[in-house]
């Protein structure tokens, strides 16, 4: 393998763009099948395909919005009108928002920690395709990732669970780097 100057220097910058500065336009119908396929293309021990994903796009996302909304109600009955409208918005800022359910396949080949761990990559890796094709991207849980009645509300089936929704659209803003962790103080050698 010959060393990729280009791709080196994407792993040296890359940063998510968050959720607000994410606009139209998002990809197009080819941009988004490609995305979507380097997605699923990670580490998958035994080819289970743990995953899913569900596309929350177009009026769906105010779709997607109510149902979170009307949870949050019920979680929260003190939430007024400004609350409410939070969730409702919960996936309009962006074009596209990618759920990645994991999706787990109980077998001994792969124990359930290895699919999960899968899951998180292809969240990472549809970060990185959207990246490469010049849109912003932003992979968030929030708190509908955690709460069965709103999972099932947004797609997720039994034994399933979303790991991430992946937020994809045209950047706005630059974003400015953030501090990154220092190298030296989490490298140990085994033996020293
Ligand atoms: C599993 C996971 C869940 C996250 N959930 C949230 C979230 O709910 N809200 C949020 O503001 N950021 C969340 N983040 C952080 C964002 O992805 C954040 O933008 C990211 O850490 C930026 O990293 P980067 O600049 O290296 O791309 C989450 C990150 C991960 C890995």
């Amino acid at each position: 393998m010959t060393a990729n100057a280009a791709l080196l220097d994407y792993l040296k910058t890359r940063r998510s763009v968050g959720i607000g500065f994410l606009k139209e336009p998002g990809p197009t119908a080819d941009e988004l099948r490609e995305i979507l396929t380097i997605g699923v293309r990670v580490p998958d021990h035994g080819k289970f395909a743990p995953w899913r994903l569900i596309l929350i796009e177009g009026e769906a996302r105010a779709a997607a919005g109510e149902a979170i909304a009307a949870i949050a109600k019920k979680r929260r009955p003190e939430l007024d009108e400004a609350g409410l409208d939070i969730e409702r918005r919960q996936f309009l800022p962006a074009p596209l928002t990618v759920g990645v359910v994991f999706s787990p396949k109980p077998n001994p080949k792969a124990p359930e920690l290895e699919q999960l761990l899968s899951a998180g990559t292809v969240c990472f890796n549809l970060c990185n395709a959207a990246f490469a094709m010049g849109y912003g991207a932003s992979w968030v849980t929030r708190w509908f990732a955690f709460d069965p009645e709103a999972q099932a509300a947004l797609g997720a089936r039994g034994g399933e669970r979303f790991v991430g929704f992946v937020h994809i659209g045209t950047p706005t803003a630059v974003i400015e780097d953030r501090d990154r962790p220092d190298i030296d103080a989490l490298v140990s050698r085994y033996g020293a």
